[in-house]
């Protein structure tokens, strides 16, 4: 079942919402050549701390049972997709795609969003592959209004990403949101329009395209999280919170 929120909650998500996308856009500030991922997994608990804001992520289990995810932040460079951790010894370099994935719970409310930055000087299909995933993101949220279905989103995402030779990772999807960080429904990158659930005022989603440079193909790493493409070329990952609604979706993942 798809949760309908009440406008109140809203209320409390749109909080959530804005102390997510401060906090991922300071450690996105920080993304220099030799700064850790360590470091700005460890920004973002102090400012949580600071905001009396908690972490999304820390000790979510793994959908697979058992090991529970170790940091508030995940930092994904090149080929990893999603889920990287934030390891002391991950340190970022020119060149590099950093996908930062971060999400706030606020007065029993979550906020989730994630956005990739690029390390100058950078390959012009690295730069290509960051705007298409970003671009993709905003072609989804358009359809985000009520009396769409749940497929228009996901294939406005996937013709678009196709369209410029790239594709959609497949075995992840966005989600609801609310009161919990994963709630019905599934919201693939890839499918079909005019299929799936219709969307209705005051639900709210999360929206999250990640994107390969190569072929669609991923798998776990042995850490058990870190989510890496099977040919090794890079992927990007941009996602917000969003809250469907008559005309144009609302995002809360924004700061004010
Ligand atoms: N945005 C990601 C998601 O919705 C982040 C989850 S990290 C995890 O799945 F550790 F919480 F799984
Ligand atoms: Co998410």
């Amino acid at each position: 079942m798809i949760i309908v929120k009440r406008e109140e909650e809203i209320k409390k998500m749109r909080e959530a919402g804005r102390i997510t996308a401060l906090i991922l856009r300071e450690v996105a500030e920080m993304v220099k050549p030799g700064v850790s991922a360590y470091e700005l997994n460890e920004h973002a608990e102090r400012r949580l701390a600071e905001l009396k804001a908690a972490p999304a992520f820390k000790n979510y289990p793994h959908p697979s049972g058992g090991k529970k995810y170790p940091a508030s932040l995940c930092v994904s460079v090149n080929e990893e997709v999603v889920h990287g951790i934030p390891t002391k010894d991950k340190l970022l370099r020119e060149g590099d795609i950093v996908s930062l994935d971060f999400g706030a719970f606020k007065n029993g409310y979550y906020g989730d969003s994630a956005l990739t930055v690029g390390i100058e000087p950078l390959s012009s299909r690295k730069k290509q592959l960051i705007k298409t995933t970003e671009e993709a993101l905003y072609q989804g949220i358009k359809k985000a209004v009520a009396g769409a279905r749940l497929g228009d989103i996901s294939h406005a995402i996937q013709t678009y990403v196709e369209r410029r030779g790239f594709s959609v990772v497949r075995d992840f999807a966005g989600h609801g949101i609310g009161t919990h960080l994963h709630e019905e429904p599934q919201v693939p990158n890839f499918g079909i329009p005019g299929r799936g659930p219709l969307l209705e005022e005051r639900m709210t989603i999360a929206i999250e395209p990640m994107v390969n440079m190569g072929n669609w193909r991923v798998r776990v790493k042995t850490d058990g999280w870190t989510v890496v493409t099977v040919d090794g070329l890079p992927s990007a990952h941009f996602e917000h919170t969003v809250v469907i609604r008559d005309g144009e979706a609302e995002i809360l993942t924004v700061v004010d």
